[in-house]
């Protein structure tokens, strides 16, 4: 297997940017050195004092479809790549529930393959259709299954493996047999392992434990392992 991809999802943390800097700072320093691709996608408003950086990547939770013009409050691709930032997360339950359409993800996608910076398009419960439309017309996605029940803050448990391996079958149905595929919801050190491998995910999305530097780090070297 090629290096494991984790991708950490903040989300609307942390509060404070000298918090974010330290986290960030921390796992930098735990990483050093591993075979492994971490890829840290904090609130837009850090992105600038996380950049550059040297041991990690850094990526956006969500961009426009546009590259500029009159777009209250959005932030587009072209920005994020000329920043540095490498990927965007796009599609995630969390802006799906708020009224983002899956059109809408595959506009954002081509947007972002536009300017080079890399999709990561979340897929959640209905793959086949889900598929269908997102990948559209588009060819480097990098994808993950993340069904949102499965995300530790709406109470979820993990997928199982063999789960994860029937959804990752499915998923190559619809694209180039080398396009990553991610597995995101609760994954921490403890059961990371279990969902990486040819047949199954070839990195994770990483929420909650993502906040935490010592769990990030101890679940990133458990990945470089693999
Ligand atoms: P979780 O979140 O790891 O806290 O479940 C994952 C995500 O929502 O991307």
């Amino acid at each position: 297997m090629t290096q494991p991809l984790i991708i950490a999802n903040w989300k609307m943390n942390p509060p404070d940017s000298k918090e974010a800097f330290d986290l960030a700072s921390e796992i930098k320093k735990g990483i050093e050195g591993l075979e492994v691709e971490v890829v840290l996608c904090p609130p837009f408003v850090y992105i600038p004092q996380l950049l550059p950086a040297k041991t990690l990547l850094i990526g956006a939770q969500d961009c426009s479809w546009e590259q500029e013009g009159p777009f209250t409050g959005e932030i587009s691709p072209q920005m994020l790549k000329n920043l540095g930032c490498t990927h965007v997360i796009l599609g995630h339950s969390e802006r799906r529930q708020l009224g983002e359409t899956l059109e809408m993800v595959n506009k954002k996608a081509k947007a972002a393959l536009a300017v080079g910076l890399l999709p990561v398009v979340c897929i959640g419960e209905e793959i086949e259709k889900e598929m269908n439309i997102v990948s559209r017309d588009i060819k480097n996605l990098i994808l993950a299954y993340e069904p949102s029940w499965a995300i530790s803050t709406s109470g979820g448990r993990a997928v199982s493996p063999e789960d994860m391996g029937n959804v990752a079958a499915l998923m190559k149905r619809f694209i180039p047999s080398d396009t990553p595929i991610l597995y995101g919801g609760s994954v921490d050190s403890n059961n990371v392992k279990s969902f990486l491998g040819p047949d199954l995910a070839q990195g994770v999305l990483v929420g909650a434990a993502s906040l935490n530097a010592k769990e990030f780090i101890q679940l990133v070297k458990i990945a470089a392992m693999q």
